[in-house]
């Protein structure tokens, strides 16, 4: 099955030839174009332009029941101020994913400069095999969400279910955000200062 594009009035008809007859304008089949979908170029550079997007780093934490856990993300950001709104990306076959999915909370920890042992703690094995949480600074928000002590800053969110969006391999989750605080002196670490100084 072909898709097919009227060229006066880009009704976009489908079938293995073009129509008679354009259903909304009435032109004939010579107007119609094959619309070919569009997909990524495999010759495209467009990694080049993709590794210089700018990003924060952080460690996502949230709970299954007794079991705690935390990942390392750089995919988040604030998506509105007034409610306070952020969205962050999450891996589907992530531990962390599925405590999200459970209980709905998660704080997103902004970490420092002085915060890579956080980053090879939670982002390089997975919770399933060890407690990340074990001799941890942490403590619960109202929500009984763990947030770390040691990071420059946390907030506290919610997911906001119908906003819950899967994308091939990942998760998008926006969450209203409910609480937090932060280290007026800390320097955030962003992904770029993570890569140069790993
Ligand atoms: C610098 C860095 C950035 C990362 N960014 C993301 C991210 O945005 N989303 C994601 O799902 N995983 C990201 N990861 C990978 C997870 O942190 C990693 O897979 C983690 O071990 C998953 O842990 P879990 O299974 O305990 O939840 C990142 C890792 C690093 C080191």
């Amino acid at each position: 099955m072909k898709l097919w594009r009227c060229d006066v009035c880009n009704h976009v008809f489908e079938g293995d030839t073009p129509p008679e007859k354009c259903p909304v304008c009435n032109v004939g089949p010579e107007h119609f174009v094959e619309e070919i979908p569009k997909e990524h170029n495999p010759g495209s550079n467009m990694k080049t332009a993709t590794r210089m997007m700018s990003y924060g780093l952080y460690v996502i934490c949230s709970r299954k029941e007794d079991k705690m856990n935390g990942q390392v993300a750089n995919a988040a950001f604030q998506v509105t101020t007034n409610p306070t709104t952020i969205a962050i990306s999450v891996h589907q076959e992530n531990l962390t994913k599925e405590c999200i999915d459970d209980c709905g909370y998660f704080t997103l920890n902004v970490l420092g400069t002085d915060n890579m042992k956080l980053v090879r703690r939670f982002g390089f094995r997975s919770g399933r095999e060890f407690d990340k949480f074990k001799n941890m600074n942490y403590e619960l928000t109202d929500n009984q969400v763990p947030y770390l002590k040691d990071a420059a800053g946390w907030l506290e969110c919610r997911i906001i279910p119908d906003k819950t969006v899967n994308i091939g391999t990942h998760t998008i989750f926006v969450a209203d955000v409910l609480d937090g605080d932060g280290s007026k002196d800390a320097e955030a670490m962003t992904y770029a200062y993570y890569r140069k100084n790993k």
